[in-house]
């Protein structure tokens, strides 16, 4: 099939989370097996400074004024860079200044790369004509099926969830400022709440939605996981226009045997590489150099939705109760969060670590060192730590939610006399059951048992290939 795919982020050029990592591995999967695949995504400064050589597609006028549409190949992959610099070219991050406050540009902004993957859908590359399929992904490429519902454009289009929390909620009055009819402002349309909703624009216009678990497909139909949109869901769910699909891991960035980033590879038949890698994070961080003692990590944004306050609590108990752990986190986000993250490391030199920021290679290095990735979501849309750690050998610690639910198995009895057992899930959200939790890993740690919990999570097979056939399957029920 011809794929166009829109999107805000592509791993390595431009991430802030999951959605870049997606980006950066489905298309690769989709043309493998056979489809005709390209990229739309903003030309930010860091896509110019990586992609300086393209070649002009086409030149507008458009709401969010001159913009151009160029081309160039990107690893095999057509991609298709929305240039308009008064737009995209600002350091940093993506959505927000170095104080963490949305540019107050965003609906433009975002408006304007739905409008141009709208248009590149309608055929705005002729060389390219028009792809059969427009796959966007997440609020700022949602209002991209309303243009082409506006248009009355043929082409399918597909929209996917990865996080309904971000929503892309802007004042009504900007409507007109999008060429977009004020028809389309009501219920049954892009309102939602008395404002204007680029998610909800994808959701009601999209020929097919999916989100990226079964189980976060399922609970999206219900309050509060659907953040509001519960009716709308349940409506599209009812006529079959809704369907959860895994993301997968990208082999060639995230595999133990050839990861560039480690002190040492290893496999499943070599583990004695993942010891030097602990050994390796120890020192630099400064703790105490052991394998025996277990160690912890989570490397995660540091919002309400990872759980991160019932992570501090679980851990200020155990470690107030002496528990001979060490634990090591890299993630930013909320201030109060990562300085209560500092404060436990000032209380606990010695077994407690953090590193804030953001930094690609170090993530690597700690899954590998880790025995332990702790991923306490209060809600997750699938998650991509947890797979990460099972393909490393590093036990995945979850809450049984969404993508988490679908890709863990707990350590129970029955799972690990079957041997189904690939890490540990708690369900409650408390600190009480993750720590809990804690004390099952604890338990397990450095017996056979444990030894044949990761030899089972290492064998899990979550390769891209898997989710490339199911979107295609979805992509037929557009129709
Ligand atoms: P989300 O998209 O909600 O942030 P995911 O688990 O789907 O959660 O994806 C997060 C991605 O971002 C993973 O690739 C993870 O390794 C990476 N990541 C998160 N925080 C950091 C960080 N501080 N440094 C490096 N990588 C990070
Ligand atoms: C979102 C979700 C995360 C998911 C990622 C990629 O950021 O929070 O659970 O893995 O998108 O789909």
């Amino acid at each position: 099939m011809k794929i166009l795919h829109a999107t805000s982020e592509l791993y390595p050029l431009i991430k802030t989370g999951g959605l870049a990592d997606v980006l950066g591995a489905l298309p690769f999967a989709q043309q493998k097996r056979g489809d005709d695949v390209r990229v739309v995504l903003p030309y930010y400064r860091k896509v110019r400074e990586a992609l300086p050589e393209t070649i002009e597609i086409a030149s507008r006028d458009t709401f969010g004024g001159y913009v151009t549409v160029r081309f160039t190949d990107f690893n095999g992959i057509g991609l298709y860079l929305v240039d308009a610099p008064h737009l995209f070219d600002r350091e940093g991050n993506p959505y927000h200044d170095a104080h963490y406050t949305d540019y107050s540009d965003n609906v433009i902004r975002f408006g304007v790369l739905s409008w141009a993957a709208a248009a590149l859908a309608c055929g705005l590359d002729e060389n390219w004509g028009k792809p059969e399929i427009l796959h966007a992904h997440d609020w700022q490429t949602g209002l991209a099926p309303a243009y082409l519902k506006h248009w009355q454009s043929p082409v399918r289009s597909v929209f996917t969830i990865h996080n309904i929390a971000y929503q892309g909620m802007f004042q009504a009055k900007h409507l007109a400022e999008l060429d977009l009819p004020s028809s389309m402002y009501q219920v049954e349309g892009l309102e939602f709440n008395g404002q204007l909703s680029f998610l909800k624009a994808g959701l009601f216009y999209a020929d097919h939605i999916t989100t990226v678990s079964p189980t976060y497909a399922a609970e999206i139909t219900q309050e509060p996981a659907a953040c509001g949109l519960h009716g709308l869901l349940q409506t599209r769910h009812s006529e079959g226009r809704l369907s959860g699909i895994l993301n997968g891991v990208d082999d060639a960035v995230w595999n133990p045997q050839h990861d560039k980033h480690l002190e040492k590879p290893y496999h499943l038949r070599a583990m004695q590489g993942k010891k030097v890698n602990k050994t390796a994070i120890q020192e630099q961080f400064g703790l105490p150099v052991d394998t025996d003692t277990l160690l912890l990590t989570m490397i995660s944004r540091l919002t309400s939705q990872k759980g991160a306050d019932l992570l501090l609590d679980a851990l200020n108990r155990k470690l107030a109760e002496g528990a001979p752990l060490q634990f090591i986190l890299l993630g930013s986000g909320v201030p109060g969060i990562e300085q209560a993250f500092k404060t436990l490391a000032a209380a606990y030199p010695n077994q407690v670590a953090v590193h804030i920021g953001y930094d690609e290679e170090l993530s690597h290095r700690l899954i590998a060192a880790a025995d332990i990735i702790l991923v306490p979501s209060r809600f997750e849309p699938c998650g991509l730590t947890q797979l990460y750690g099972l393909k490393y050998g590093t036990l995945p610690l979850v809450r049984k939610t969404g993508g988490l639910a679908d890709t863990v198995v707990d350590s129970d009895n029955a799972s690990i006399k079957n041997k189904t057992a690939t890490g540990f899930v708690f369900e409650e959200v408390s600190s009480e059951a993750l720590s809990n939790a804690l004390n099952q890993a604890a338990n397990l740690w450095g017996s056979r048992t444990w030894s044949s919990i990761r030899k089972q999570a290492m064998q899990q097979d979550f390769g891209w290939h898997i989710a490339a056939e199911n979107y295609n399957e979805c992509y037929q029920q557009t129709y």
